[in-house]
């Protein structure tokens, strides 16, 4: 029986595949096969003998089919590891030129200016962090200090996600702003805290400058001492960086329900010859809106606001987008027209950096 075992052992250890394997499987516990075999002959023994071949055979038998059984899993992982080898594509490769001249995509001017924002405010140590579009209503305004009757949440337009009769979860939204992900952020990672959120917001509202989907990014620092001094600092510093000159801006008290004192920022810019060009001229743009970030706010994102404080912001990309490219009508952004994809789009990201670098 050792021999059995040794030589039925080295032939599975040797078979190169599954037909040679299943042969060494049926020779040796198959039906005909010898342990089969040499089980049937256990009636036919005596009492003690059975007592000692029988648990031999079944352990055999038993050794056989794990070795048959690991034999095999070797033999798939090395067929996928060869598969895998042939296989092999590089999708980073360059297309071949006849195809690039008529089939080579651009980059929209938001995913562009998407990139360009979270490159300048990486340089000044803020990281990105991301929510769900489909965002809670405590999310998106309660905690954020607007609450049910606030008239915010009329003014927003928000779209509200549909109910089954019964279903008395409570409602979502699709976010109206990027603000929610203050709340997130600060439950998730406490402070002190420096991030920025790019993403898509929804409101009812369609002209031309406005559509049902739009895109914002929201900025948030908080620690010990922030104050709006940093918060002016921090957006000269981009708006610089961002269009390449520099660019004065203007702060206009506002009201938000989330900061206090909260201020409307104005870009400098000139409407001279019926065109806008930022960083020159006596007319200013709005471009987005900030404050202090309240300390109810603080609370519900689970931060003491006795001890922390901070900054928040919220900017339209699309907005910032339309401003630096001379993109006319916010509408054409959505409308995956090609004609207006390869004259607005831009063939590969280049980014721009701070003064200097910093
Ligand atoms: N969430 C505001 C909006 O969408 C913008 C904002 C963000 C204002 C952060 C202040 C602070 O209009």
């Amino acid at each position: 029986m050792d021999d059995l075992r040794e030589t039925t052992l080295s032939r599975i250890e040797a078979a190169t595949d599954e037909a040679e394997l299943e042969e060494v499987r049926l020779a040796a516990i198959g039906k005909k096969g010898e342990v089969s075999l040499a089980m049937r002959q256990l009636g036919g023994m005596s009492p003690e003998e059975r007592k000692e071949a029988g648990p031999r055979l079944n352990a055999l038998k038993d050794e056989i089919t794990a070795a048959i059984a690991a034999k095999k899993a070797a033999l798939e992982d090395a067929a996928l590891e060869a598969r895998l080898a042939e296989e092999w594509l590089d999708v980073t490769l360059p297309a071949r030129a006849a195809f690039r001249d008529h089939t080579q995509g651009s980059v929209h001017p938001v995913s562009q200016v998407w990139e360009e924002c979270t490159a300048i405010f990486a340089d000044m140590g803020f990281a990105v962090a991301e929510g769900p579009q489909v965002e809670s209503d405590w999310y998106n305004f309660d905690a954020l200090n607007i609450p049910g009757h606030h008239p915010s949440r009329a003014e927003m337009d928000t779209f509200y996600m549909a109910r089954a009769d019964g279903d008395d979860r409570p409602p979502h939204v699709l976010r109206t702003h990027t603000s929610p992900v203050q709340i997130r952020s600060m439950q998730a990672q406490g402070a002190p805290l420096r991030i920025i959120c790019p993403g898509r917001v929804y409101r009812a509202d369609y002209d031309q400058t406005h559509t049902p989907m739009f895109h914002q990014i929201e900025g948030l620092a908080i620690d010990r001492d922030i104050s709006m001094a940093n918060l002016k600092w921090v957006l000269e510093e981009f708006f610089t960086a961002y269009f390449g000159r520099s660019v004065k801006t203007r702060f206009r008290a506002s009201h938000f329900p989330f900061t206090e004192p909260s201020a409307e920022v104005d870009i400098q810019c000139s409407f001279e010859g019926g065109t806008v060009k930022v960083g020159e001229g006596d007319d200013w743009l709005e471009v987005l809106g900030s404050g202090m970030v309240h300390p109810k706010v603080l609370r519900a994102g689970g931060i003491d606001p006795d001890e922390w404080q901070g900054f928040a912001f919220g900017m339209g990309i699309d907005r910032i987008a339309m401003l630096k490219y001379g993109i006319p009508d916010l509408r054409a952004f959505f409308d995956s027209d090609l004609r207006w994809l390869r004259h607005y789009g831009f063939s590969g990201l280049q980014v721009p950096t701070l003064r200097g670098g910093v």
